[in-house]
């Protein structure tokens, strides 16, 4: 049975990804500092084949003892986002970064590692052609730049796949509504309107679950996938945030829509994906945007649930 460490696998991405690992027959230790208090993965503490162990990803002690058992790591320990990265820069760079770079030092040669690193960096673009991996990758933001600079130096050591992932969606059990359809499907749940910046930009979206499967697949397939980096998307889910809108809008038909120029994005994000390269390897999201859209918004029935208000 393969032993994967998955750092930060207590967030959005790694407590859906926790199970899915553990469903597929491999055996997870996770190690998180619970940054956001959350108790996501209590449900697989009675699984013989899982770990919890309280820490930080940037201390070579807690690190260490762990990477003496496991075959693979999946590093998804991070400060998400360009918003949050700005609040905390010195956390931003050294778990980003730095904290790969410490993996780096201390893994064997034939431990794997799977990556999952933003393709916010293809941002700068017209919106028109499709990017690819060859396409370069020249992020703005903090966020996009610790990313980055943390996948060259994984590709260039070696024995690692990154996963350039789109904008996750759904529900998980450590949840983030700060997403952009997380956030759209919110807004139309909760206020029943929206003001919308930027509506022309085209986002990429992925759901939660099938980047787990994602990680489950590049595992399975290590050996011919090895040393590339690859897109992970969603192919139908190329849209503008006005058309991402209007797909909430078909299941919340209350939703009020308003455009106007009132915020911009630092990595000028308005592109469109190609995820032909990972889907020659076996690889295809599936989840669709309408399925997304309502789990979240069964899912936002249960959140909000009286949590701050008298209403
Ligand atoms: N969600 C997306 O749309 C998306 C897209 C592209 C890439 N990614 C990448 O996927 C990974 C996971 O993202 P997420 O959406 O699950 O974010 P998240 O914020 O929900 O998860 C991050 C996890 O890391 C933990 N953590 C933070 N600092 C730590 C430290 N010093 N030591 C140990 N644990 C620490 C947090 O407690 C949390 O459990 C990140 O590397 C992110 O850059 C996410």
């Amino acid at each position: 049975m393969k032993h994967i460490l998955v750092t930060g696998g207590a967030g959005y991405i790694g407590s859906t990804l926790t199970g899915v690992l553990l469903d597929a027959g491999y055996k997870v230790t996770v190690l998180d500092n619970l940054l956001f208090r959350q108790q996501t993965l209590l449900e697989y503490c009675g699984n013989a084949n899982f770990d919890f162990v309280y820490g930080d990803c940037r201390a070579e002690d807690a690190l260490k003892p762990l990477l003496k058992t496991v075959d693979a790591v999946i590093p998804l320990a991070a400060i998400v986002g360009f918003p949050a990265c700005l609040r905390d820069p010195i956390s931003a760079q050294t778990i980003n970064f730095d904290a790969i770079a410490l993996l780096e030092r201390l893994r064997s040669r034939q431990q794997q590692v799977i990556y999952p690193t933003t393709n916010s960096g293809y941002g700068a673009t017209s919106g028109d052609v499709f990017c690819t991996e060859e396409t370069p990758l020249e992020p703005i933001s903090l966020y996009g730049r610790t990313k980055v600079d943390a996948e060259k130096l994984l590709l260039d050591a070696g024995n690692a796949i990154t996963l350039r992932l789109a904008t996750a969606f759904g529900i998980s059990p450590r949840m983030r509504i700060d997403l952009l359809v997380n956030d759209f499907t919110w807004q139309a749940v909760t206020n029943g309107s929206i003001i919308i910046f930027e509506k022309d930009f085209k986002r990429n979206f992925c759901h939660v679950r099938d980047i787990s499967d994602c990680f489950v697949h590049c595992l399975k397939h290590f050996d011919t996938m090895k040393n590339e980096p690859y897109n992970v998307g969603l192919n139908e889910a190329n849209l503008s945030k006005a058309e991402l809108a209007m797909k909430v809008k078909e299941q919340v038909p209350r939703f009020y829509i308003h455009y106007a120029e009132v915020g911009s994005d630092p990595d000028k994000r308005n592109y469109i994906v190609s995820n032909e390269k990972i889907n020659k390897t076996g690889f295809h999201a599936k989840v669709t945007l309408e399925q997304g859209i309502r789990e979240l918004i069964v899912g936002y029935r249960i959140l909000s649930r009286r949590a701050h208000t008298n209403l």
